[in-house]
C-alpha cells in the first residue's frame, strides 16, 4: 500500500542526486562578466591602504586602481565603479567637477590601460562636501535640490570627458537624471549612459563606506533624500520617473534585504535592472567567516545567485574579484 502510494509520488529529489545533474536544472548562475567590483581611489598616496571596516578591501592610488583593474579585467571581472576620495573639500563640493580630479584621472588612466574595461563612475558629493552631505546646502541648512543638481550635470560632464563609460548619480536629488542627459548630450557625450541609484534606500547598512570613503555627514542623516526603507511602491515610482528622464540601468541598493523590490522592479520594467551590494553586506559576511561562523565562500556563491534569482541583471560587489578568482571567466 505506501509501496505503491510512493511510486506514484512525484520525487523531486532524483534531479538533486548529483552535482551534474543540480547543475544540469539549474535556474539561475553568475557569470563574472555581469559583476562589477567597486574601487576607493585616493588623491593623495597618504590616504591609501586598507580599510578596517572592509577586510580585504582597499583604497588604491590611481596607478593602483590601473594595476588592480588588470587583475581583475583577467580573472573576467570587466566593469569597475569608482569612488574618488579628494585631497581636500568644501561647501560646494568643487573638487568633483576638477577636470583633474581624482576620478576624472583615474578613469583616463584605466581607459588608456584597458580601454575594453567598462569604467563606471559614482557620482555624488558627499566625499566632496566638507560637512558630507551629497548635495550643496541652502541657508536653513537643508540640502538644496536644484543647486545640487546644477553641480552633478557639470560634474558628469567631466567624468564623460576623462573616458567614463557609465555615470551613476548616486545622491537621490530629483530630476538628476534628466538634467544629467541633458548636459551629456549639450556636450557631445550621447554615448555616456546613465546608471541610475534609482532605488537608493537611507541604510545603516553604508556604514563601512562611510568610514572607506570619508563620506559620513557631519550633522544630520541623509533620510530627507534618500528613501526610506519600509516602502516598495515608492521604489517603483522612482524607477519609473529616472526610465522616462534617460536612465539606461537602474539600481536598487542595498541589495540583500531589498530584494523584494529587485523582483517587483523585474517584473514592471525591461531596462536592465542593477544591484548593488553594499559595504555593510560585505563587512558582514567577512566578520561571520573570519570568526568561523559561516563559511564565506559558500555564503558569497549563495548571495550572489540569490541577486540574480531575484531578477538582477548587473551585480556590483566587493566580492566580484574574490567570486572571479574561484569561479573563473567562462
Ligand atoms: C554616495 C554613496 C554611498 C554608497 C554608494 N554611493 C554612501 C551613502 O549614500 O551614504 C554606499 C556604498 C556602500 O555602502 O557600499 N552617496
Amino acid at each position: 500500500m505506501i509501496q505503491t502510494r510512493l511510486r506514484q509520488t512525484m520525487r523531486p529529489r532524483r534531479l538533486r542526486r548529483t552535482s551534474a545533474l543540480r547543475a544540469l536544472v539549474r535556474e539561475h548562475r553568475v557569470d563574472p562578466s555581469q559583476l562589477v567590483q567597486p574601487l576607493f581611489v585616493a588623491e593623495r598616496d597618504a590616504d591609501a591602504g586598507p580599510i578596517a571596516s572592509m577586510p580585504g578591501i582597499a583604497r588604491h592610488t590611481v596607478a593602483g586602481a590601473v594595476q588592480e583593474t588588470g587583475v581583475l579585467a583577467a580573472l573576467g571581472i570587466h566593469g569597475v565603479l569608482l569612488f574618488g576620495i579628494p585631497e581636500s573639500k568644501d561647501a560646494l563640493a568643487s573638487r568633483n567637477y576638477d577636470p583633474n580630479g581624482v576620478v576624472q584621472n583615474a578613469a583616463r588612466a584605466i581607459k588608456t590601460a584597458y580601454p575594453h574595461v567598462v569604467v563606471i563612475a559614482d557620482l555624488c558629493n558627499c566625499e566632496y562636501t566638507d560637512h558630507g552631505h551629497c548635495g550643496v546646502l541652502d541657508a536653513s541648512g537643508d540640502v538644496d535640490n536644484d543647486a545640487t543638481v546644477e553641480i552633478l550635470a557639470r560634474t558628469a560632464v567631466t567624468y564623460a570627458r576623462a573616458g567614463v563609460d557609465v555615470v551613476a548619480p548616486s545622491d537621490m536629488m530629483d530630476g538628476r537624471v534628466r538634467a544629467i542627459r541633458e548636459a551629456l548630450d549639450g556636450e557631445g557625450f550621447e554615448q555616456t549612459a546613465l546608471m541610475a541609484y534609482s532605488a537608493k534606500y537611507a541604510s545603516a547598512f553604508y556604514g563601512p563606506f562611510r568610514e572607506a570613503a570619508d563620506s559620513a555627514p557631519q550633522f544630520g542623516d541623509r533620510r530627507t533624500y534618500q528613501m526610506d526603507p519600509p516602502n516598495v511602491r515608492e521604489a517603483l515610482r522612482e524607477i519609473a520617473l529616472d526610465v522616462d528622464e534617460g536612465a539606461d540601468v537602474v539600481m536598487i541598493k542595498p541589495a540583500l534585504a531589498y530584494l523584494d523590490v529587485v523582483r517587483a522592479a523585474r517584473d514592471r520594467f525591461d531596462v536592465p535592472i542593477a544591484v548593488y551590494s553594499v559595504s555593510g553586506e560585505y563587512s558582514m559576511l567577512k566578520a561571520a567567516a573570519q570568526n568561523g561562523w559561516i563559511d564565506e565562500q559558500r555564503a558569497v556563491d549563495e548571495t550572489l545567485s540569490c541577486f540574480a534569482r531575484a531578477g538582477a541583471d548587473v551585480i556590483i560587489t566587493y566580492f566580484a574579484k574574490d567570486f572571479a578568482a574561484r569561479h573563473g571567466a567562462r
